[in-house]
């Protein structure tokens, strides 16, 4: 029997006159990758901020284990900070010591090294990373606290298909450790091989919910992207072509 390990109920999140999230309601389940999908300005990042504790919801509320977020909850999440948190002047190596640093007992930094291939890499010039490379050390650098749950926002974005993949069989190992994962995507593909859950926004509100495998059998179409563009009118493709 699984229990929820976050929920959110009825959560509104405003900026000025943007109303950037309007009232959502879904739970995830512990040890499951859990996929925000929608198109650009949906919320999905505003999303992610209030799951993480980072921004405060304007009405509703997040909970976790069905209670208000505990004290010590940043120590039990992993966020996977966008490439300008790496310290550039810094080798992989010594980014990876200084987060260590933080915490009383980091995982092995040998440990972090294998698990995330960081081998290859770990005295370069860390402003001469591939985007692979970086995407592994952002992650390794998210998990030195040996974490839950684990945040991605869009972990894939810009990366060839090979890195794609690569960083696929990373996360699924982090699924395999039993970790929660909570991450969105542009990618269907992506969505379809690593979440058990998908929650389809738009307007900061939710479309549908589910898992890839009825939400495909529900809406009648062949794969995710047809149910995307059916729902959303907008083609992923397209969208994720025009975004930088
Ligand atoms: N700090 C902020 N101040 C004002 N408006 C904001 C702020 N953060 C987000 N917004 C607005 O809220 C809406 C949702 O933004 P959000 O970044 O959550 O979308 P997203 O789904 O992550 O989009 P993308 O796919 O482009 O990353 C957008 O209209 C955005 O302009
Ligand atoms: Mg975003």
């Amino acid at each position: 029997m699984t229990e929820p390990v976050l929920s959110v109920r009825n959560i509104r999140k405003v900026y000025g006159d943007v109303v950037a999230v309007d009232g959502l309601d879904f739970d995830i389940q512990s040890g499951q990758c859990f996929g925000l999908l929608g198109p650009n300005g949906a919320g999905k990042t505003t999303t992610l901020a209030l799951l993480e504790g980072m921004e405060r919801p304007s009405t509703g509320s997040v909970l976790y284990r069905g209670g208000p977020l505990p004290k010590g909850y940043q120590e039990r999440i992993g966020i996977q900070f966008q490439a300008t948190a790496l310290q550039d002047f810094l080798s992989p190596y010594d980014n990876l010591r200084l987060f260590s640093k933080f915490y009383d007992a980091p995982l092995p930094m040998a440990q972090l090294i294998e698990q995330f291939r960081l081998e290859e890499f770990l005295h370069r010039d860390t402003r001469r990373l591939s985007g692979g490379q970086r995407q592994r050390l952002l992650l390794a650098l998210a998990l030195v606290h040996d974490p839950e749950i684990v945040f991605l926002d869009e972990p894939t974005t810009g990366l060839d298909p090979r890195s794609r993949r690569d960083l696929w069989d990373v996360l699924q190992v982090l699924k395999d450790q039993g970790r929660t994962l909570i991450l969105t995507t542009h990618y269907m593909e992506e969505a379809e091989i690593l979440c058990d859950h998908l929650v389809i926004l738009s307007h900061g509100k939710v479309l549908t919910e589910g898992t890839p495998a009825t939400l495909i059998a529900q809406a009648q179409v062949p794969n995710l992207d047809a149910l995307f563009l059916q729902l959303t009118g907008e083609s992923l493709v397209a969208s994720d072509e025009g975004a930088p």
